[in-house]
């Protein structure tokens, strides 16, 4: 089946919901989407790292992948404060975020670091979901095309193209994000997710290239998630904020699997 046919739906929980927060929304999450079809609907969440041991007790996989929001690049070594690939490994966890823009324009880190991680994710069988995306001000000097092009040759440098049938990329345009971010219009994600779809032609040939899962992301929410995801080239959503209660994700996973 083609990694297209399915739509993608995923949330990262960021430094929110503490264990028995997080359980009780992931059981919550996996009683109301139960009966969609997993066929047609991949669910991920991304907890933080405290939560996902008892996360991957309780929740089912074979409705909700869980993802982790960073990792360190290599297996093990003198790295204080770093989680290494296979600690992830050991829970189950099956999708490693990797370059969200709170890492890159908080916590420092570069493409060059990035591009570590996917190949150590990559080298481990887990899926680099890559997040990319201009801030304000590089969108106003008119740079937008280039910082994400930029982000995607170097974050995948090296990748080969039947590595990158495992890749996924969100478009996440950081002045979009969180409670002072507004969302890309309609128009705007649809350009820049034809960019990154030709970005990505371009470095893994016509057949990967173009079936790489893209999401987007960046205050979506019950409003405008129908209207994003009827975009070409916008493959799925990844969502914070309207995401957090179960039951309002629900509504917005079954508006989108409505039009799907
Ligand atoms: P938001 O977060 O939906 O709350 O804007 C998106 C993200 O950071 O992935």
């Amino acid at each position: 089946m083609a990694r297209l046919d399915k739509v993608y739906l995923g949330t990262n929980l960021k430094m929110y919901k503490n264990i028995a927060q997080t359980v009780s929304y992931l059981k919550e999450l996996c009683e109301l989407t139960k009966d969609i079809d997993r066929s047609k609907l991949e669910l991920f969440v991304i907890p933080s790292y405290t939560s996902l041991d008892a996360a991957s007790k309780h929740v089912d996989f074979n409705l909700i992948k869980l993802g982790a929001q960073n990792m360190a690049w290599e297996d093990e070594g003198q790295f204080t404060g770093e989680i290494s690939p296979l600690m992830l490994k050991e829970l189950g966890i099956k999708i490693v975020e990797i370059g969200h823009s709170e890492r890159r324009h908080i916590m420092g880190e570069t493409d060059e670091m990035e591009n570590k991680k996917v190949h150590c994710a990559l080298r481990h069988g887990l899926i680099p979901l890559l997040c990319i995306g201009e801030t304000d001000e590089q969108k106003s000097f008119g740079l937008s095309d280039e910082v994400l092009r930029t982000q995607l040759k170097r974050g995948l440098h090296g990748v080969s193209r039947e590595q990158a049938e495992r890749i996924w990329i969100a478009y996440e345009p950081v002045w979009a994000i969180g409670v002072n971010g507004k969302p890309a219009s309609g128009e705007y994600a649809a350009e820049k997710h034809r960019k990154i779809r030709d970005t990505l032609v371009e470095l893994f040939g016509h057949e990967t290239g173009s079936d790489i899962p893209l999401l987007y992301g960046g205050s979506v929410n019950l409003g405008n998630s129908m209207e994003l995801m009827q975009i070409h080239n916008i493959n799925g959503l990844f969502i914070g904020r309207s995401a957090w209660d179960a039951h309002q994700f629900q509504k917005i996973i079954n508006n989108v699997m409505s039009i799907t």
